[in-house]
């Protein structure tokens, strides 16, 4: 039977991505966000791309009416759980703001799961989580803790809320998946990531570079302990990452428990390498100039993705020049984003 899947923050880059690919692998989906860093146009876009119509409640995860209202009204499965602020910098000067959505968020939205009936979560988290890590890859069993921000803080606390919910109660399922760094957008160039003001992140900044939105890429030190002194990350294809949401609620079908699974490709690429990677696949110049190390950065964070292979079936298949071509088919098509 067709399961019925609410997914969190489905608005979002991440979760619009994940409703194509939850709905062609056969879930029901309905969506909750309360848009407030994304656009409804993506919504419509995904209707649009998958010609399913997909129910949408406007609404924040820290309202609990509104939650009990929705698990009354649709028979929910499972909850993918994406709702949550995600701006590093940002968090550091609100960090109340980021406990207060983040957290208590997600324990209200357990709370009507678990009031519901609703045992099975898939949330969230990322390999920042890790902090510096002692070596790479890096493994699930690696210590967690030491992270150096307050929405690294939230991931981690989440996390352990959950740890302590399954132990409390048998019945609960859930999946802790630790996103490396998301990029790239789908293949129609219809949706993808469409960041609010000044980019922080690495590609979507790469991508204004080469549409002519900004002058050239900042990279924030090349005097790390890396081949050429710049900062290295595992850069996961956006769809690859939905498609592992899939597999891990389809895995947590098999029993209770909590499972932690890294999704990431196992592989590291330089701030230089994405920039030259960009303009290969872009045919455009992405200037840039070294500046001083960013604070809270680590050198270099890659993921040992073997235990997700292993257990899930799932592997990251799209490589950096296709995460760099959808990327820049997304951008470029959609120059100012959904405002277009
Ligand atoms: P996003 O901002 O594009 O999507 C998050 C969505 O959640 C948005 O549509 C936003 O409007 C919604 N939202 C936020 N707070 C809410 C609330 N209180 N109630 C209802 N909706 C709310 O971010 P994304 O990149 O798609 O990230 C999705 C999730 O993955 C987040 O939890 C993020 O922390 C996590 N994550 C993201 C990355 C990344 O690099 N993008 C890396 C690791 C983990
Ligand atoms: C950041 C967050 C991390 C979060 C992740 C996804 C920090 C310290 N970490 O990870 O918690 O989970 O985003 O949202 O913010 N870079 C530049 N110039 C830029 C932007 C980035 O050189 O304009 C470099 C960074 O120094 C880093 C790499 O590019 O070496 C990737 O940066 P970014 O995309 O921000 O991701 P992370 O720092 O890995």
């Amino acid at each position: 039977m067709k399961q019925t899947i609410l997914i969190t923050g489905g608005v979002g880059y991440i979760g619009s991505h994940a409703c194509l690919e939850f709905l062609a692998a056969g879930f029901r989906l309905v969506v909750l966000d309360n848009l407030c860093n994304s656009s409804l146009e993506s919504l419509r876009r995904v209707k649009e791309l998958s010609g399913h119509n997909i129910p949408f409640v406007e609404a924040d995860i820290r309202d609990r009416a509104a939650l009990d209202r929705l698990f009354a009204e649709y028979a929910i499965d499972a909850v993918i759980h994406f709702a949550g602020l995600k701006a590093v910098g940002e968090s550091v000067e609100k960090p109340l703001r980021y406990y207060d959505n983040n957290i208590a968020g997600s324990i209200t939205l357990f709370e009507a799961m678990q009031a519901a009936g609703v045992k099975t979560v898939v949330f969230s988290s990322s390999a920042t989580v890790y902090g510096d890590p002692a070596s790479v890859p890096i493994r699930e069993d690696f210590p967690v803790g030491a992270t150096t921000n307050p929405y690294g803080r939230s991931k981690l606390i989440i996390e352990q809320v959950l740890g302590d919910l399954a132990a409390s109660d048998p019945e609960w399922r859930i999946a802790l998946l630790r996103y490396f760094n998301p990029v790239g957008a789908h293949k129609s160039g219809r949706i993808g990531e469409d960041p609010r003001g000044t980019p922080n992140n690495l590609m979507p900044y790469i991508s204004q570079v080469a549409v002519g939105r900004r002058e050239y890429l900042n990279v924030w030190g090349n005097d790390y302990p890396t081949p050429d002194g710049t900062g290295v990350r595992d850069y996961i294809h956006v769809v690859d990452l939905a498609l592992g949401h899939v597999k891990a609620v389809e895995k947590l079908r098999e029993g209770p428990g909590v499972r932690i699974w890294n999704l990431g490709t196992g592989r590291g690429y330089s701030v230089v390498e994405m920039a030259r990677a960009f303009e290969q696949a872009s045919g455009r110049p992405v200037p840039y100039k070294f500046g001083p190390r960013r604070a809270g950065d680590i050198a270099q964070c890659w993921a040992d993705p073997s235990l997700a292979e292993h257990e899930l079936g799932w592997k990251a298949s799209r490589g950096l020049e296709e995460m760099c071509e959808d990327t820049w088919r997304w951008q470029s098509m959609n120059p100012n984003g959904f405002d277009s």
